[in-house]
C-alpha cells in the first residue's frame, strides 16, 4: 500500500492526517487508468495556489506535483478531483485553475512506408505528432546517413531498464552536428571548434522539448550550404543534441497515446515500487534533483513517489552518471571549487537544457537563489538577451520560479564551468499552447519559431559565453 512521506517541515497536524486518509489507495493498474483519460475520462485538475510565504518547499515535501510554471506569487499543482481537498487538508487554499479533458485531437498516421533509405518507425508518433523514441532514435541514424559529411552519432549508455536487461529499455543517444574536419566530433574535451550542447525530454513528459531538438537537427543539416547563419554555425562550431535525455521515462509516456501519460521520471522503481503511475505519485527518480551538484538541499522529496524525488544518493541513476561522462568529455573541467570561484573568461561552451513549461531562461545556481556564480553577470546578460528573444522572464529558478538542487544545469556549470541554462519552453501569449501535452500543431505555428532564434544565439555564443555583456 501506498504511504505518504510525513511532510519534511514541521510536525503532522491533524488535517494532514485527516488528508492523508482521504488519499485513494490505488493498486497501478487503476493508476494507469485514471492518467490516461481517453479510457477513463478522467478529467486533470490544475490548482492555483498562492506561495508568497516560502510555500514552494512545502507544496514539494507535502507530495505535490508543483508544475514549471509561475504567475507572481501563484505556483500550480497538477492533479485529481480530490487533490483539491488534499492541498486544503496540508493548509493551502486551492483554487481551480483549469480542468484539463482528454485530448481532442486525431494521431498522425503511421506512413506506409517504402523509402528503403528511412527506416519505417522515423514516422512513429502519439499524441497527434510527437515522435517515439524510437522514431527519434530512427531520425538519427537517418540524418546521419543522409548527411555523412556533417553528422555523428554517439551512444553515450544505456536507460536504467536496458541496463538491467529489463524489456523496454534503451541507449543513451547523441548526435553531433558540424562541418566535419579531423578530429571533429571526438570524445575528447580539448576540441578545436567550441561546442553548444542541446538536451531535452530529461523530464519524460515534458514532450514540446524533444520536438524541438527534432527540428533544431533538421535545421542545421537542411540549411548548411544554403542558409549563411546556418553555414557559418556548422563551420565554427560542434552542435550536440541529446533528443531524449530520459528514453524509459518517454517510452512511459508515449504509451498514452493520444492522452499521453505523465510520467517526468525515470523508471528506476526499486525505491518505490508502489507508487502507481498517476500525476501526483509514480515511480522513478526525479533525474533534475539527482545530480551531484547541491544534492538533497532544496525543491526535493525523500518520498520514492513523489515528481521530485532525488534519490537514494546523489548520482545513483545512470542516465546521469552517462549524461555526465559525456559532458566530461566534451568539456575540460575549468572552473574551481567553491560557489563562487569563476570559471575564466576565455571558457568556452554553452549547455542548455529544455523543460517545460514556465516560458523562463534559468540560470544556476539553481539550488539557492540567494547565492550567485562567480559568472552571475555574464549568465545574466545570456538569460536576458535569450528572455527578450523568446519573450520569457529570465533569473535564477529561485528568483522567479523556486530553488531546485541537483539539476543537470547546476552540474555542468559546477563541475566544469560550462555557461549553462535551462529553458522553460512555454506559452505566455494565451495563444492555446500551455501545458506538458499542447496540441501538436503548436510546434510548428509557435514554439518552434520561437525557440529557434534563442539556439541559434546561444549557439552562436559558444566560443565566447564569459564575454557576453
Ligand atoms: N522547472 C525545472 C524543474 O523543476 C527546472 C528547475 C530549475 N532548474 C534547475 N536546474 N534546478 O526541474
Ligand atoms: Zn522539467
Amino acid at each position: 500500500m501506498r504511504k505518504y512521506r510525513i511532510p519534511i517541515s514541521g510536525a503532522i497536524t491533524a488535517a494532514a492526517a485527516a488528508a492523508i486518509l482521504l488519499v485513494p489507495q490505488l493498486g497501478s493498474a487503476t493508476n494507469v487508468a485514471a492518467v490516461n483519460g481517453a479510457q477513463t475520462g478522467d478529467p486533470s485538475y490544475v490548482y492555483r495556489i498562492d506561495s508568497s510565504a516560502g510555500q514552494s518547499e512545502k507544496l514539494f515535501a507535502d507530495g505535490f506535483d508543483v508544475l514549471e510554471q509561475r504567475d507572481g506569487k501563484d505556483l500550480f499543482v497538477l492533479g485529481t478531483k480530490g487533490d483539491g481537498d488534499r492541498l486544503r487538508g496540508f493548509g493551502f487554499s486551492p483554487t481551480v485553475e483549469s480542468v484539463l479533458p482528454a485530448p481532442q485531437w486525431a494521431p498522425v498516421p503511421k506512413r506506409a512506408d517504402n523509402d528503403p533509405l528511412v527506416p519505417a518507425d522515423v514516422n512513429e508518433t502519439y499524441d497527434g505528432g510527437y515522435h517515439t523514441v524510437n522514431a527519434q532514435y530512427a531520425h538519427l541514424d537517418q540524418v546521419a546517413t543522409q548527411h555523412p559529411d556533417l553528422a555523428t552519432n554517439v551512444t553515450y549508455g544505456k536507460s536504467w531498464r536496458k541496463n538491467r536487461g529489463l524489456t523496454g529499455g534503451y541507449d543513451l543517444r547523441a548526435i553531433c552536428i558540424t562541418k566535419k574536419k579531423s578530429g571533429d566530433c571526438a570524445l575528447n574535451p580539448n576540441s578545436a571548434k567550441p561546442r553548444f550542447f542541446l538536451m531535452s525530454q530529461i523530464h519524460a513528459r515534458e514532450i514540446t522539448t524533444g520536438d524541438v531538438s527534432w527540428r533544431w537537427i533538421d535545421y542545421l543539416v537542411n540549411g548548411y550550404g544554403t542558409d549563411s547563419t546556418v553555414t557559418s554555425l556548422l563551420n565554427s562550431t560542434e552542435l550536440w543534441v541529446v533528443p531524449i535525455a530520459n528514453p524509459d521515462g518517454v517510452d512511459i509516456v508515449q504509451k498514452g497515446g493520444n492522452s499521453p501519460i505523465l510520467q517526468r521520471k525515470n523508471a528506476d522503481y526499486l525505491n518505490g515500487n508502489n507508487c502507481g503511475v498517476s500525476a501526483y505519485s509514480q515511480a522513478g527518480v526525479d533525474l533534475n534533483r539527482n545530480t551531484g551538484s547541491h544534492w538533497d538541499t532544496s525543491g526535493i522529496s525523500h518520498d520514492p513517489c513523489s515528481q521530485v524525488y532525488d534519490g537514494p544518493r546523489s548520482d545513483s541513476e545512470i542516465e546521469n552518471t552517462a549524461l555526465e561522462g559525456l559532458f566530461r568529455n566534451l568539456y575540460p573541467a575549468v572552473r574551481g571549487s567553491g560557489n563562487s570561484a569563476p570559471a575564466p573568461p576565455d571558457t568556452k561552451g554553452v549547455m542548455i537544457t529544455m523543460h517545460s513549461d514556465a516560458s523562463m531562461v534559468l540560470f544556476p545556481w539553481e539550488y539557492d537563489y540567494t547565492v550567485h556564480t562567480g559568472n552571475d553577470a555574464a549568465l545574466r546578460a545570456m538569460g536576458k538577451a535569450m528572455g527578450s528573444i523568446t519573450g520569457y522572464q529570465y533569473g535564477q529558478a529561485g528568483e522567479i520560479l523556486y530553488n531546485a538542487s541537483g539539476g543537470t544545469d547546476d552540474w555542468t556549470y559546477d563541475k566544469l564551468g560550462v555557461a549553462s541554462f535551462t529553458i522553460e519552453v512555454g506559452d505566455n501569449t494565451g495563444r492555446g499552447c500551455s501545458g506538458f501535452t499542447p496540441r501538436f500543431s503548436c510546434q510548428a505555428s509557435f514554439f518552434w519559431p520561437k525557440m529557434k532564434p534563442a539556439l541559434v544565439y546561444a549557439a552562436q555564443h559558444a566560443l565566447t559565453p564569459y564575454r557576453t555583456k
